[in-house]
């Protein structure tokens, strides 16, 4: 593979952090000298957040950072990188206003050029604010929105030839499956690049695949064109890939990847290089036989997971991310749903490089505002999703939201807007939904498949489980395409009942074992219908809700099937894994 060619700084280190609005803060000698420092990611509401009651800093918190750009960056465009600011972030360099982003859950970049002095002192100031914003979803959820710079920035130094970084946030470099059989595959590779140097120049793309050793099985070079000063120029090829192995789930999730160059013909030399994730495979979905991958059923044995843990919120580090797939490794996970957002890069990598099938989404959570600014950003972070991860072989299905309240015109109009989004911006995959209102309501009909979010033995004791009420749907609407996308109950560990029979609290009384229970009940049943294209447990792990006050916990919502600090494994915990995994529970020496 083809080194990169750009410069990359991590700018993660040494901020200056205050939590609090102050005038002026954004000017270069503004004296930050008593403020905390913090490296990020990081969070304001990690540890003194989670006590329940609706308690926790929601408003403004500044960052600043000093910094020294290498002078042998000149002649480079220069990016300014966020991977996420939660919610709306205002960035300045050097006094000088870049811009804001609004949205919690996508990266973020600006072009940073004109403003930065290399080889001298600058000044980054970031003012980030984590309250609800009129016009970003979500308005309200079931999780804490934890402020701050919590995921990584950095500052990327791309020749003004080369692929172009103002897409979304996105790659730039877009892999599409056209084609895959034993013999061969074949895959369309879109590169939008840009010529930001001053005078024409004469270009040539060269897209290569190579396998999993890094040897080349690949390649499509393009014609030589000519492109004017200061123009964005798109390039679509395609590269056939002989006797392709296939991506293949968690029995064999190989990687191959693809790389761009994009290159000067009048030299010869390339410019700019960018490397992206290939995963071959097949994914469909039948009202009666579920999901497929490969021309195989595959059982969607999935759970939710959220981004968070105690003491980091959302500032979670990798070795942290990594633990949480060992743990969904342990009891046999194959489908991780990002309940309800956009999560960090190395959470879909880890995906890929596991096997998981994903479903990931974007954070329309409860409600909507009918306002054209709400439906704007509600597009604008569904774009930012499905263009920064569009290369992920795990991702099978894009959702568009969750649990409505009310199927009005507005939400109706907004959810047919997105599913149309996704269907134009990537024709290889599914959209989703998780409804939880009538089931055959028209929010549950928007999406290409159908979600429901349903807690038998829970919030509703009307029946221990979800069989009857799955075989009902399929019956009245056999060619619906339904998975369950939450189900559970809460789990304390400190709460025990030897015999727990409904019907139980669900405000305070959360006996691990009637948890169990549940779950027991409910994969009883559906184990044995077919027809769900998949079933996902609420949830993987006990996650941060300052506003709840259940079981024992305070600021938690206790459906985990793993603790908040993951050092218990709750009984439910072992019982899917007696389930998913065909690992003994006992090694005898
Ligand atoms: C929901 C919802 C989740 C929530 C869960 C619960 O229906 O989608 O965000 O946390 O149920 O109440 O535990």
């Amino acid at each position: 593979m083809p080194p990169s060619l750009r410069a990359s700084v991590s700018l993660d280190s040494g901020w200056r952090f205050l939590r609090a609005d102050v005038p002026g803060a954004e000017a270069p000698l503004f004296n930050d000298s008593s403020w905390s420092s913090v490296s990020v990611p990081h969070t304001w509401n990690a540890l003194d957040g989670q006590d329940g009651g609706s308690n926790y800093y929601r408003g403004i918190g500044w960052y600043r950072k000093h910094f020294t750009p290498a002078a042998s960056l000149a002649g480079r465009r220069l990016w300014l990188q966020f991977d996420g600011v939660n919610q709306v972030a205002d960035v300045w360099v050097n006094g000088v206003r870049l811009g804001q982003h609004r949205g919690g859950f996508a990266g973020f970049r600006f072009d940073a050029t004109s403003s930065l002095k290399l080889g001298q002192d600058n000044v980054v100031a970031v003012k980030a604010d984590n309250r609800a914003a009129a016009d970003v979803a979500p308005l309200s959820a079931d999780f804490t929105f934890f402020g701050g710079i919590y995921r990584h920035v950095s500052l990327t130094g791309v020749d003004p030839l080369g692929v172009r970084m103002g897409d979304y946030g996105g790659p730039g470099v877009y892999l599409r499956q056209r084609s895959l059989s034993d013999a061969s595959a074949s895959v369309e590779v879109t590169t939008r690049s840009w010529n930001n140097r001053g005078s024409a120049a004469r270009v040539r793309v060269r897209a290569v695949v190579a396998d999993h050793a890094g040897v080349v099985v690949g390649e499509s070079v393009s014609a030589v064109r000519s492109v004017n000063a200061a123009t964005g120029f798109d390039t679509v090829q395609t590269v056939t890939i002989p006797r392709p192995h296939r991506w293949n789930s968690k029995a064999d999730p190989y990687l191959y990847s693809a790389s761009v160059e994009i290159i000067d013909a009048d030299t010869g030399v390339a410019k700019d290089v960018v490397t992206q994730p290939l995963g071959l495979r097949l994914a469909s979905v039948d009202a009666s036989s579920g999901f497929s991958l490969n021309g195989k059923r595959l059982r969607l044995n999935g759970v939710n997971a959220h981004q968070d843990r105690q003491n980091a919120g959302w500032a979670v580090s990798a070795d942290q991310q990594r633990e949480d797939f060992d743990l969904m490794d342990e009891m046999g996970v194959n489908a991780l749903r990002t309940a309800h957002y956009q999560q960090a890069a190395n959470v879909y990598d880890l995906a890929d490089a596991r096997g998981y099938v994903v479903w990931t989404e974007i954070p329309l959570v409860n409600e909507v505002a009918d306002t054209a600014a709400f439906r704007a950003n509600a597009q604008q972070q569904l774009l930012e999703m499905i263009r920064q991860n569009f290369n992920h072989p795990s991702i099978a299905f894009w959702g568009i939201g969750n649990e409505q309240k009310t199927s009005n015109t507005a939400t109706n109009n907004l959810l047919r807007d997105l599913a149309a989004s996704v269907r134009a911006e990537d024709s290889g995959r599914l959209s989703t939904y998780a409804s939880h209102i009538g089931d055959l309501d028209p929010v549950s009909s928007h999406a290409d498949l159908a979600a429901y979010n349903k807690y038998y033995g829970w919030y509703d004791q009307s029946s221990t489980g979800p069989g009857a009420w799955a075989d009902r749907l399929h019956a009245r609407d056999p060619l619906r395409k339904i998975a369950l996308s939450e189900y559970g109950a809460g789990g304390s560990v400190v709460q025990h009942e030897e015999n727990p029979s409904p019907p139980v609290t669900t405000s305070r009384w959360h006996p691990e074992e009637y948890q169990t229970l549940v779950h027991e009940n409910s994969w009883a049943q559906l184990k044995t219908r077919d027809f769900l294209w998949g079933t996902f447990v609420w949830n993987m792990f006990d996650f941060a809700v300052d506003s709840r006050s259940e079981g024992d916990t305070l600021g938690r919502n206790d459906k985990g099937l793993v603790t908040y600090d993951r050092s218990v494994r709750k009984d439910a915990f072992w019982f899917y894994k007696s389930q998913w995994t065909d690992t003994p529970f006992v090694h005898l020496n």
